[in-house]
């Protein structure tokens, strides 16, 4: 890491801003912009491409990486939240739960761009329910749009990544996985296991990517009021207790990677406001 990068890192402290996130059913609106000055350039001019940029995390993550002056490629599947969001960057629409969704997204960004150098994947879906009770095709799609779609696309933008590190732009991939991970909860058995085993084939393929000088990082954020609870594939959700502010959250995961963090538990939330 370059020395500048490391003596910002030293003085580090998380930006505070007043900003909350209102969902109203179609897209997420931060109702305060960007107030947090970038730690580090590191951002600044990387070619990323950002897996759910249009959900409750993504969109404030991408508003937050557009103000530092990324080039940027958004996914979602939903067309028109994507056209609200196509002053930020290329926009790219697909069901992650393709196989051929992984080539086509990382395909559009280096075309686009010229080149990848980070990879952003905020995309998932929650199910709730017994052990007992949850039906197969709901165990397949949870798994499959949170455990093996992200693989995927990681696998698929790897030589993009690869060139990117040669060419010593320090590229990175950060992966939201989930508390749940650490914490497995009962009537969430199948989530839990789809981030848990996300978050184990992180941090083989951290160790194994560090060698070719691509960081991934897992992130793994507690509850936060994105509505993603009240839109399951499966169930109803439990009672939940106040969840984390969208745009704080948001916020911790772009400052985590601009300073170079290569891990974030749930424990670095710890300082984000709730809504
Ligand atoms: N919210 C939390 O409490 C929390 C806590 C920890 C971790 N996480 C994780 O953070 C990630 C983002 O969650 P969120 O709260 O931002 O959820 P969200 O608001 O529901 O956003 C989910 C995103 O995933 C996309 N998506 C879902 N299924 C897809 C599919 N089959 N193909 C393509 N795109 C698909 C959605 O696209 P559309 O907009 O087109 O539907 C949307 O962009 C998830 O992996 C979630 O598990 C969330």
């Amino acid at each position: 890491m370059a020395a500048a990068t490391l003596s910002a890192r030293r003085s580090y402290e998380l930006p505070l801003t007043s900003a909350t996130v209102a969902r109203d059913g179609a897209l997420a609106h931060a109702a305060v912009r960007c107030q947090a000055v970038a730690v580090t350039d590191y951002l600044s001019d990387k070619s990323i491409l950002v897996v759910g940029a249009t959900g409750g995390l993504g969109h404030p993550i991408t508003e937050l990486l557009a103000a530092r002056g990324a080039r940027l490629t958004l996914h979602g599947r939903d067309e028109a939240k994507l056209a609200g969001m196509s002053d930020w960057g290329t926009t790219v629409a697909g069901d992650i739960s393709r196989a051929d969704t992984a080539r086509r997204l990382v395909d559009t960004a280096v075309a686009a761009h010229g080149g990848l150098d980070g990879l952003v994947f905020a995309a998932g879906i929650v199910a709730f329910g017994s052990v007992a009770d949850t039906p197969d095709d709901v165990l397949i799609d949870v798994f499959t749009v949170n455990t093996l779609a992200p693989i995927r696309i990681l696998r698929a933008g790897l030589p993009a990544l690869t060139e990117s590190a040669q060419a010593g732009r320090d590229p990175f991939a950060l992966v939201i996985s989930a508390v749940v991970a650490e914490q497995p909860m009962p009537g969430m058995a199948a989530y839990s296991a789809s981030k848990a085993a996300l978050m184990a084939y992180d941090a083989a393929a951290a160790r194994e990517l560090r060698r070719s000088k691509i960081r991934l990082v897992d992130a793994r954020p507690p509850h936060t009021e994105t509505g993603l609870a009240t839109r399951p594939r499966y169930g109803t959700a439990p009672g939940l207790p106040q969840g984390l502010a969208p745009f704080e959250v948001a916020e911790r995961i772009v400052v985590g990677l601009e300073s170079g963090e290569r891990d974030m538990p749930s424990s670095v939330f710890a300082g984000s406001g709730r809504d």
